[in-house]
């Protein structure tokens, strides 16, 4: 979420600010922006869209000499894809770039205009820039500003400032987002994963969340809460495709391991005060609207499929929801009271855009749940909800999966509170799971070489059946795509309770089922469905809290006080098997045979 380099030094910094920013395009690519500061002279571009742009837009320019600069990639979380929203931000005298959220942003710039502060975009970030240059005319260095600056800051950030006021220094901090510091003699870098530096530093810094500091003559000062800190540089990788991985074998690992930070993005600013907040919607936005309709493709439709449970539960609002081809041909009663809701990790598959486009032309209101801004599903609707999971390259969706999920979690609470369909101790029981929810996420060595082991046995077979009840269906439906997408093993999901109508005459010992048993919702009943198998001799993994006797193979995941919290854990566990089980089977888990990323026709 928004990619940000920087640089001091001898070198050329227009062109390396741009190939840094290009190998950080995947973390946002909505607008981009650069700041230089060369012999007192001050240089600043932006433009809008692909980096493409901004090397259009400075094809002219060069830079000579020591010099200080910043520069910065960006996905949108307040306000739209413009120039003025991109970064560098500019105060008089200072740019900055930012990545993450500032949560106390609003009080802040309410403070910055009453001292007669005027801002240029709406942006979070234009705050640290305003209030750098405030305490700057109150301290004695441009340090201590900084420093004051930092110290107002809540929330998530990683922060380059530059300022006219110590033209040959660059002020840094990260709190709760990516920054490393690279060096090479007395050159330094800065940037929000190594890929950008390789090749060019050759030794590197991870900061540590709470450090900030500045980079002056080619020396770096580094602080804390309790003071200086020493700087315990190491070397830096050469291997810029394994760099890109952060060591995983695959994208697709790296995404599942990433989950469990993700999904905090995904709650930045939307989880506060006993509340679910949306800015992005307007506080009418419900207002007329007595059903939903929801309609996705593939992953996003188990999504869909897991909020329909979630709305009708929690919000006492009737919710449909269609696999968007199927939605497209069959000629629907579509009522306006009806909001219709699309949900797509790319934002561009051609039967979710068509059915939204269908929807709009019968007058329903529309909203898309979307992790790509500025797609055309996002710019067809009339308002979005960003699930924020950061560029997904495993075609295998799961980062965009859990946050998905997680955003019509929020949403259908957020609609609660609007319909007054939940108490407040109901309300407070799903805002404390939801921030529980990246705990539930993690990953676990144990877990991880436990499902390695466990997957030599599920190579052959004559299928999988993934078996749920509740929100735990859409969660086999998608254990079961998981796996055949990246194993092209057959396998299936299906409601725990429908076996006995007809599947269950597969059952035998080659037949695999994946039982996913929580303890939160309708646990005898699921286990009485997985006793039926077991006594046709299917063979059964179970992955409960409980310890299941019948389970050929049994993975314990924890008692946990919320469905959605098993839910999640789950989910990793089937992500895993399937990652597992592709890896020993020697297939191409990232790009797996006639698949593709982003679905663009019909
Ligand atoms: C998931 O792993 C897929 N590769 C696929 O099912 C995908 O979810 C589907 O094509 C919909 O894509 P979208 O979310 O980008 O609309």
């Amino acid at each position: 979420m928004c990619g940000i380099v920087g640089y001091l030094g001898k070198r050329e910094k227009k062109e390396l600010l741009l190939d840094g920013l290009q190998e950080l395009e995947y973390r946002g690519y909505d607008s981009a922006g650069i700041a230089i500061i060369e012999d007192d002279q001050l240089n600043n571009f932006k433009a809008v869209g692909k980096l493409a742009n901004l090397r259009e837009k400075t094809k002219d320019f060069h830079s000579e000499g020591f010099g200080i600069s910043i520069g910065h990639t960006r996905w949108a979380t307040h306000g739209k894809p413009t120039e003025l929203n991109a970064h560098p931000h500019l105060g008089q005298y200072s740019y900055v770039v930012h990545n993450g959220i500032i949560e106390n942003y609003q009080d802040l710039k309410a403070e910055l205009q009453n001292d007669g502060i005027s801002f240029l975009s709406q942006t979070d970030t234009e705050t640290i820039v305003h209030l750098f240059e405030k305490y700057n005319k109150i301290s004695s260095t441009p340090f201590e500003a900084f420093a004051k600056t930092i110290e107002r800051l809540h929330g998530a950030f990683a922060t380059l400032l530059i300022t006219e006021a110590a033209p040959d220094t660059i002020f840094f901090a990260k709190n709760g987002s990516p920054m490393l510091i690279g060096f090479d003699a007395d050159e330094v870098y800065f940037a929000s994963s190594d890929t950008p530096i390789i090749g060019k530093a050759t030794q590197v810094y991870y900061l540590e969340d709470g450090e900030y500091g500045y980079a002056k003559s080619g020396e770096v000062k580094l602080f804390d809460a309790k003071g200086a800190r020493a700087i315990q540089k190491q070397p830096l990788a050469t291997d810029k495709a394994m760099a890109q991985k952060d060591g995983y074998r695959f994208f697709m690992e790296k995404e599942i391991y990433e989950q469990s930070s993700v999904i905090s993005d995904t709650m930045i600013g939307r989880v506060r005060d006993k509340e679910i907040y949306f800015e992005e919607l307007d506080s009418a936005f419900f207002e007329g609207i007595n059903a939903i309709k929801i309609c996705a493709c593939g992953t996003s439709y188990h999504a869909a499929l897991t909020s329909g449970y979630l709305f009708e539960r929690l919000a006492k609002i009737r919710c449909d929801v269609e696999i968007a081809s199927e939605f497209r041909y069959k000629e629907p009663l579509l009522d306006p009271s009806t909001l219709f809701v699309t949900i797509s990790q790319s934002g561009e598959t051609a039967d979710t855009l068509e059915a939204l486009k269908m929807a709009k032309r019968a007058g329903l209101k529309s909203l898309s749940i979307c992790n790509v801004d500025n797609s055309s599903i996002v710019r067809e609707s009339d308002a979005v909800i960003l699930t924020r999971a950061g560029i997904e390259k495993g075609v295998a969706s799961t980062k965009a999966f859990a946050t998905q999920a997680m955003v019509l979690w929020m949403l259908s609470v957020y609609l609660a509170q609007k319909r007054q369909t939940m108490s407040d101790e109901a309300k407070a029981i799903e805002i404390t799971a939801m921030l529980q929810t990246p705990k539930s996420l993690l990953v676990t060595e144990e877990l991880h070489g436990k499902l390695h082991r466990l997957s030599k046995r599920y190579l052959h077979g004559h299928g999988f059946f993934f078996i749920g009840r509740d929100i735990f269906y859409p969660l086999a439906l998608e254990g079961a795509l998981k796996l055949k997408e990246i194993s092209y093993l057959h396998a299936e999901g299906y409601p725990a309770g429908e076996m006995k109508h007809g599947p269950i005459a597969l059952a035998d010992s080659k037949l695999f089922t994946i039982a996913l048993m929580p303890k939160t919702v309708h646990y005898d009943k699921i286990k009485s469905n997985v006793e039926e198998l077991s006594a046709r001799d299917a063979t059964i993994l179970a992955i409960s809290p409980e310890p299941f006797t019948l389970a050929d193979d049994f993975i314990q995941t924890i008692y946990a006080s919320h469905p959605m919290l098993e839910f999640f854990e789950m989910m990793v566990v089937t992500q895993i098997l399937a990652l597992e089980i592709a890896v020993r089977l020697g297939n191409d888990v990232d790009m797996p045979r006639n698949l593709a990323k982003s679905v663009t026709v019909e």
